[in-house]
């Protein structure tokens, strides 16, 4: 593949291999690129999952079988973490029962992430504990404090839980702009594992003073709503992709939104939501081949100024 001066390969950011596992999931050319949690080294694949709304159904087979297959092509793709949430609804139970449902050697790939969303320590201890029966895991790899809801007491059982070996990881996470100043004092000051911020192209405050911290105290950025919750794809619709998406190796838009993000030093992974199999295979693919370099990311930024 051809490169030029504005874009970079992945393999600067270590490769791993990735699973080659099964027919349509998502295998490229190239592997999925990963990158480390700063506090143990652990590699994580830059592609996750998120399940806001798209996991929120009922026991209806017709419903579960599409979730299924996102899940199935997204491990089988390279994917790792999957973002939920006890605010979300049926999205734990959903993603509970069918990760029960996929082949072993795709079900231990998933590196589990969910989040404490309620005020009192014993309230937040139920309410992980039922996010643990829920997700049908003896333990999840990252609880996250959501929204930064009772984030004092929360860290606290956080800290013990992960001496147990219940939880490996801690963080917190917060969707509104307004919420990025509490989002870095508690990322300068608690030595917390991860924080998961809001962060896209259209999106920007992040920049300033959060994903610097972040980067500054060896903390993971888990991305959020990389898509606006769908809004990017419908401000580029009738769009022809601009002439430096090839350079990016991107055929889609998806991953022209998700190369801005991971472009950033300071992101770990990306969490884009989907229930549609066809649209977890675009999004798999942004995870793989060159991203922007800085110059770059500006011009995508003027560019796709929505
Ligand atoms: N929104 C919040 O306030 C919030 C807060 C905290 C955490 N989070 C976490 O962050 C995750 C991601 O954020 P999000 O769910 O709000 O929004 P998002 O990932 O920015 O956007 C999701 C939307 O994009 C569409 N989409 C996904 N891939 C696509 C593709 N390749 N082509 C076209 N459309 C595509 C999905 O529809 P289809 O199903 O049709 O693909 C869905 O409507 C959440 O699921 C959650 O885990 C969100």
């Amino acid at each position: 593949m051809t490169m030029t001066r504005r874009t970079f390969l992945a393999a600067g950011l270590g490769l791993a291999a990735a699973g080659r596992a099964g027919g349509a999931g998502g295998e490229g050319p190239l592997p999925m690129a990963t990158r480390p949690i700063p506090r143990s080294g652990e590699r994580l694949p830059v592609i996750g999952l998120g399940t806001w709304r798209t996991f929120d159904v009922g026991p209806d087979e017709a419903e579960r079988a599409p979730r299924r297959e996102v899940l199935r092509r997204f491990l089988a793709g390279g994917g790792r973490a999957i973002d939920s949430s006890p605010m979300y609804g049926a999205a734990e139970e959903v993603v509970g029962d069918l990760l029960a449902g996929l082949p072993p050697d795709l079900r231990s790939r998933a590196f589990l992430a969910t989040k404490v969303w309620t005020s009192g320590r014993a309230a937040g201890e139920a309410q992980m504990a039922e996010s643990l029966r829920k997700l049908r895991a003896p333990r999840v790899d990252l609880m996250q404090v959501h929204n930064l809801l009772d984030w004092r007491e929360h860290l606290a059982t956080l800290r013990a839980w992960k001496a147990q070996g219940r939880i490996r990881y801690a963080g917190v996470t917060h969707y509104a702009a307004g919420a990025l100043d509490e989002l870095e004092a508690v990322v300068r000051r608690e030595g917390i594992d991860f924080v998961q911020l809001p962060y896209s192209a259209a999106r920007r405050e992040a920049e300033a003073r959060l994903l610097p911290a972040a980067a500054e105290t060896g903390t993971a950025v888990l991305v959020m709503r990389p898509f606006e919750e769908g809004d990017l794809f419908r401000a580029v619709r009738g769009r022809p992709l601009p002439a430096w998406a090839g350079e990016l190796g991107a055929s889609t838009w998806s991953e022209v939104f998700l190369k801005f993000i991971l472009g950033h030093p300071a992101v770990t992974a990306v969490i884009p939501a989907t229930a549609n199999p066809e649209h977890v295979l675009e999004n798999l693919r942004a995870g793989r081949g060159p991203l922007p370099d800085a110059a770059l990311r500006r011009r995508m930024a003027r560019e796709l100024r929505f």
